[in-house]
């Protein structure tokens, strides 16, 4: 574990977020980790911590997280940027504290170390992408020993430059890819949703441990995944989590797929059901935490309306009062028709993109 004395002394660290999750991840590193966030834009999220630890590889809605080198919001698009490159990673990172504070994060492999510089670029600018990764390897020599070799792939340190717009940041990558990919995914299908905002979801839900939540459409069991995860991260000796979980869905291939993702939960019961008729008593669950069918998912986007006019009641009807549902849903226009008859409160409103379609996260609270 990295322990500087003082807190100054630690670089800021960033995660990489689905853009429109940026403000769930802040709130989940502040009070998972207890993070100072500086900023949260643009896919990313920028904080501090008092510890830098294998704590921060536990975070749920974030898709990656670095030690942040260098930034900067001023690029001026011109081929001028790419001096300014090298000398931000020459002079502006104390790259031995951050190689120090990686290797403590994440243990060295044996063998000879090996390294992979990884360039992002969005925006028109004056430059390429390989002119900006040849900028950053020539302010990185002499700063990673000798005998590192570089390799394309599958390299135990990567040294990270994204450049969007005007905005560039700059860091060594801490996760590795099963940060965002869970080992309990085992089956997957076209719509299935990204762990990182099933788990942002949940987290919107606001979960207690005693609470009933419900999945009436949960095709290959993510957010119940999820759910349960948050639980058990959660769970204390003085507050153990009595979570009860419940889903099903229409489609029969789906439930089997969930049951393969679930089968860490064999007691959980999951159903093939018609989410506009339950089998559930009136007020029994706390939460609902659901995923819709997208238009382009069905067989035309007009089936979409009747399908929430008819679902939103079932579940307004299992829902108990004050309960919370959190719901996304391609069709916002569509849902707020829905809702409008059941009276539900809109808490919040997230636009997200899943699958390069624009969608939405809303949060309802029932009277
Ligand atoms: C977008 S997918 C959900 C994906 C899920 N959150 C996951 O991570 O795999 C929507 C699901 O709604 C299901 N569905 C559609 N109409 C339904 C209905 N009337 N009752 C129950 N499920 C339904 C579909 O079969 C599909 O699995």
């Amino acid at each position: 574990m990295a322990r500087p004395q003082n807190h100054q002394e630690l670089p800021a660290c960033y995660a990489m977020v689905h853009p429109g999750l940026e403000e769930v991840a802040a709130e989940e590193i502040r009070a998972e980790l207890g993070g100072d966030v500086k900023r949260a834009e643009d896919g990313f999220v920028v904080f501090r911590l008092r510890e830098i630890d294998r704590g921060i590889l536990q975070l749920r809605t974030t898709e990656d997280v670095y030690l942040h080198a260098w930034g900067t919001d001023k690029l001026s698009y011109r081929a001028t940027d790419l001096e300014s490159i090298r000398r931000w990673t020459d002079k502006d990172a104390d790259w031995p504290a951050l190689l120090k504070i990686h290797h403590a994060v994440t243990p060295k492999p044996k063998g000879k170390p090996t390294f992979h510089l990884v360039v992002q670029m969005t925006g028109v600018h004056g430059y390429r992408r390989i002119d900006a990764r040849n900028a950053l390897a020539q302010g990185l020599a002499g700063k990673i020993p000798a005998s590192w070799r570089l390799v394309e792939e599958n390299a135990a340190l990567e040294f990270w430059l994204s450049i969007h717009g005007a905005t560039a940041i700059c860091g060594l990558r801490l996760s590795d890819r099963t940060m965002r990919q869970r080992a309990y995914k085992v089956e997957h299908f076209p719509a299935s949703l990204r762990p990182t905002m099933a788990a942002a979801m949940v987290r919107l839900a606001d979960l207690k441990p005693h609470h009933v939540l419900l999945d009436p459409m949960c095709g290959a069991g993510t957010i119940l995944a999820e759910a349960h995860q948050y639980a058990r991260q959660h769970e204390r000796p003085q507050v153990p989590w009595r979570l009860t979980l419940l889903g099903g869905d229409i489609d029969p291939h789906h439930v089997r797929a969930a049951k393969a993702n679930l089968h860490h939960l064999p007691e959980l019961p999951l159903r093939t059901w018609d989410a506009r008729r339950l089998p559930l008593e009136d007020t029994s669950v706390d939460r609902i935490v659901c995923n819709l069918p997208f238009g382009k998912q069905l067989s035309s986007p007009e089936e979409i309306g009747p399908l929430y006019y008819d679902a939103i009641p079932e579940m307004d009807r299992v829902l108990r009062p004050r309960g919370k549902a959190v719901l996304l849903v391609a069709e916002a226009q569509a849902l707020k028709a829905a809702i409008h008859p059941v009276g539900w409160k809109q808490e919040r409103f997230l636009p997200v993109r899943v699958l390069g379609q624009r969608a939405v996260i809303m949060v309802y609270r029932k009277p």
